[in-house]
């Protein structure tokens, strides 16, 4: 025999006997070799829940240290955290999550969305942050040499995230026409093009990075009709809803609910999977918390409980679980009556910031170099340059004026204008318009 070992591997009877309850779904079509493997095992973790539950005399089953029954906690931790038991903040969290998370956010979900079927939905798993929400979706639902389609310019993770990390393909599409709308037919085009493949993968990022655009409900319906165009024809479709800036709607023709929520139940052939969570809706950019949510006409509860099992396994080899602590300060947040009134007296602030920069665009709308892509929503806008260049503008504000701002790729100038004071917006705008004519 010549060359090199020959590597058999046969799959555990864990994702095979997973596999065969979701066997003949979309879901099950669209799941990438990885997806196919992963499991989770009925090892520490699921004899430590048995013990949990039964083991009245003593539980030797996790890797923590316990005193009187409870978690260990250093007098120091507790001197920070003195509302949270020890088992709210340095105690393992389950897989998936906390349950009773897990259950509030799947009620502000439907709360939030009022025309989500929740029997179309899973209980959303909590993953630490939306980042890791995207890239558990892309290890169960992405191969290497498989398409993805995005919005181009679009944020710049995402190509790490399919494209290195995964080894796919990602095909951006113009999704704005000259009119500063969706480019619908050229959506349509590219997910039709793509449907011929038989299978579709597409993210949809909503309040959008880095344009700061949310569709109108007239934009959306036509999306859930080409993607209900590409099931019809016979094609799986998987499209990842990214609503990290969900909520930051300023204008009244924006659609407030997440397009998730439309697809959802839209047809057998379709599996939505959102992710979103805390991040930027509740202003915690470093806990580390999000949510990924399936959802599919074609899916019953075993469905939905053997996805979030294949999540779990995604998630206990890569993190293990999230951020306890975090999970806790969420529960005290929303179960705390001002949190509402805290959340929206930042959304106007963020929402002055978003007119005044309106303003500016509104009132120099001839500027023959920048022209802001569509915006009415999130966290950003993004200027596209005209016969110039967006990295060397970039380079050219910060060290001649001390203004900070991402270019994407030599086109987009993205301005986040929920870092800035609206005070300053009126100036801070002003020097970009002007430095983009200069010769430099
Ligand atoms: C479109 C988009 N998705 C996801 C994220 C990441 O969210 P998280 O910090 O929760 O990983 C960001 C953050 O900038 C984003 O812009």
């Amino acid at each position: 025999m010549s060359g090199g070992a020959i590597i058999s591997y046969i799959m555990d009877a864990l994702a095979v006997e997973l596999n065969n309850i979701l066997e003949g779904t979309a879901a099950w079509r669209l799941l990438s070799g990885f997806g196919k493997r992963i499991y989770f095992p009925r090892g520490i973790i699921a004899q430590s829940g048995e013990a949990k539950k039964a083991a009245a005399k003593a539980n030797g089953t996790i890797g923590m240290a316990f005193s009187n029954g409870k978690p260990m906690l250093l007098p120091g931790f507790k001197r920070y955290m003195p509302d949270f038991e020890p088992e709210e903040t340095v105690a393992y969290a389950p897989t998936a999550g906390n349950e009773k998370l897990r259950e509030l956010w799947k009620k502000l979900l439907l709360q939030k969305n009022p025309s989500l079927n929740a029997d179309c939905t899973s209980l959303p798993v909590v993953a630490p942050g939306i980042t890791a929400g995207i890239s558990y979706t892309a290890e169960l639902f992405l191969d290497a040499g498989q398409t993805i389609l995005s919005a181009e310019p679009a944020w710049d993770n995402y190509r790490l995230i399919f494209e290195e990390r995964r080894g796919g393909i990602m095909r951006g599409i113009q999704f704005f026409d000259g009119e500063g709308r969706l480019n619908i037919p050229e959506i349509r085009g590219a997910i039709l093009e793509e449907a011929k493949s038989g299978a579709v993968r597409i993210i949809l990022n909503f309040p959008n990075n880095p344009s700061g655009y949310s569709p109108t409900n007239a934009e959306v319906a036509a999306l859930v009709d080409c993607v209900n165009e590409a099931a019809s024809g016979g094609a799986d479709v998987l499209v990842i809803c990214d609503d990290a800036y969900f909520g930051f709607f300023y204008e009244n023709d924006a659609c407030k609910e997440s397009i998730f929520s439309r697809l959802a139940g839209l047809h057998e052939r379709v599996l939505a999977v959102k992710t979103d969570g805390p991040t930027k809706e509740d202003y915690s950019w470093g806990f580390r918390l999000a949510m990924v949510t399936l959802g599919s006409k074609g899916l019953g509860r075993e469905h939905f409980d053997a996805l979030v099992t294949k999540l779990m396994g995604s998630i206990r080899s890569s993190v293990s679980c999230s951020n306890t602590f975090a999970q806790s300060l969420f529960l005290k947040l929303y179960g705390d009556e001002s949190t509402n009134a805290q959340k929206r007296a930042f959304f106007n602030i963020l929402k002055e910031r978003y007119e005044a920069v309106k303003q500016f665009t509104e009132a120099h709308k001839n500027h023959p170099r920048l022209s802001p892509l569509p915006f009415n929503s999130g966290y950003f806008m993004c200027l596209r340059c005209k016969g110039l260049d967006a990295g060397k503008l970039r380079r050219r504000l910060l060290e001649k004026h001390g203004i900070g701002t991402v270019a994407f790729g030599s086109e987009y100038l993205r301005v986040a204008f929920s870092s800035i004071e609206k005070e300053l917006l009126p100036e801070i705008f002003a020097a970009i318009y002007d430095t983009a004519l200069e010769s430099f």
